[in-house]
């Protein structure tokens, strides 16, 4: 009873803080500093943002064949995902039902069980508790099967949500199938992943991830190949010309935005919009040109590049012969991680029909140069002259997630 009390203090006081600190903020504006900063405020975005709303986890390709897992780590909290006997992909909490212990401590890998290795208590692939040694004739293994958080698999990625009862994803899921679909994501295959390391708060990470201000200055590589940062008109012109070409081949991805502040009433944010390549380029690669096969209702190329989000953590975006995915982690208040993942057709192999360094090499560039620009971000906000800046019109999605934000963590 007095630590509940004493948490609800903290919790009341952290409300009053929290408060404060957003009252501060000018509107259109870039956050204060403690935003970045604040371990109280770091706990809040976790419990709010990451343990109450839907993450994606990876792609199902990423565990193909029955025993095949990995794990999902976020805020201190392990989850196994697993794909059962029965082909069904599960979310365990990789927490022993005996003294806590993580039952499982590799990254990845099959198994035909998973044994604590702490006492030996064995778990089947669906949670369930199979042996526990040297345990009283009465025990009841029933009730001492592993934990299991909500997952959805939508067009082969892989989400999760801690809640006990999750906001709603009908409508993101829709987002996901529209976008998602027509690339032919449900049967493609990973074709590697990366992790990288950023030592900044995990909002930096995703405010320069949703804004293409920085595209030109930051990413020449990338700016050369795509038409987003051209004026106004002539992006709206050139999108124009792309949803033509994208018609022709018979493909429909319907245009959605409900990220964030336009989200509808309990259900998880998403959003898809589309942008056209440069005169003559095709796909993400070094020249423009194709770099593997075509994927899903793709007969051709359309010169475009479709972009969706859910909810914060999860971007994708998807070339007609390839795709990717952004993960953001939060890890403590100042780092966090942001994993990328490529993904090809389903049949598409390595060396045969693609060839590794040409298919990675943009995302590699351009996610190198987001960490080092994010560090620097992240040092000039510790600094004590620092002052929040006003967005760009440019920015404007940057500006909108951090309005959600405030509101979320309010
Ligand atoms: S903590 Fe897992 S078997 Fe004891
Ligand atoms: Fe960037």
């Amino acid at each position: 009873m007095v630590e509940q009390a004493a948490a609800r203090n903290g919790d009341r006081g952290l409300d009053a803080k929290i408060a404060r600190l957003s009252a501060r903020r000018r509107d259109g504006h870039a956050l204060d500093q403690c935003f970045y900063a604040d371990p109280d405020v770091f706990r809040r975005d976790v419990e709010r943002i990451f343990l109450g709303h839907w993450l994606c986890v990876g792609h199902a390709s990423r565990a193909a064949q029955p025993g095949d897992y990995f794990l999902f780590e976020v805020a201190g909290e392990s989850v196994i995902i697993v794909r059962g006997r029965d082909r069904e992909l599960r979310a365990l909490v990789n927490v022993c039902r005996h003294r806590g212990s993580h039952v499982c401590y590799e990254a990845s890998g099959h198994a035909k069980v998973f044994v604590c290795p702490y006492h030996a208590w064995a778990y089947e692939l669906d949670g369930a508790l199979r042996s526990a040694r040297h345990m009283p004739a009465d025990f009841d293994r029933s009730g001492h099967g592993l934990k299991k958080i909500h997952l959805r698999v939508v067009e082969g990625l892989i989400f999760i949500n801690f809640a006990d009862e999750p906001i709603g994803f009908g409508d993101a899921e829709k987002v996901v199938r529209a976008s998602a679909g027509p690339y032919g994501w449900g049967t493609a295959r990973l074709a590697h992943r990366e992790v990288y390391e950023i030592a900044a708060n995990w909002k930096l990470a995703v405010e320069n991830y949703v804004e293409c201000y920085h595209c030109a200055p930051a990413h020449p590589e990338y700016a050369k190949l795509h038409a987003n940062e051209q004026p106004r008109e002539k992006t709206i012109e050139v999108n124009a010309e792309m949803r033509e070409r994208t018609a022709k081949l018979g493909i429909d991805i319907p245009e959605i935005d409900h990220w964030t502040t336009l989200a509808p009433a309990g259900e998880e944010g998403a959003l898809c919009m589309r942008s056209a390549m440069r005169d003559g380029k095709v796909s993400g690669s070094d020249n423009g040109g194709p770099v593997a096969p075509l994927m899903g209702d793709f007969k051709d190329y359309d010169a475009g590049v479709t972009f969706f989000h859910v909810g914060v953590s999860s971007y994708f975006l998807a070339y007609p012969d390839h795709g990717l995915m952004y993960r953001f982690i939060p890890k403590t208040t100042q780092t966090s991680a942001m994993e990328v993942t490529w993904l090809v057709r389903g049949d598409a192999r390595e060396g045969v029909d693609y060839d590794f360094d040409r298919l990675t090499w943009l995302w590699k560039v351009t996610s190198e140069a987001d960490k080092t620009i994010i560090e620097h971000n992240q040092q000039g906000i510790d600094s004590r002259f620092y002052t929040p800046g006003p967005y760009s019109p440019m920015e404007s999605a940057a500006s909108r997630l951090v309005e959600w934000y405030l509101a979320e963590i309010a």
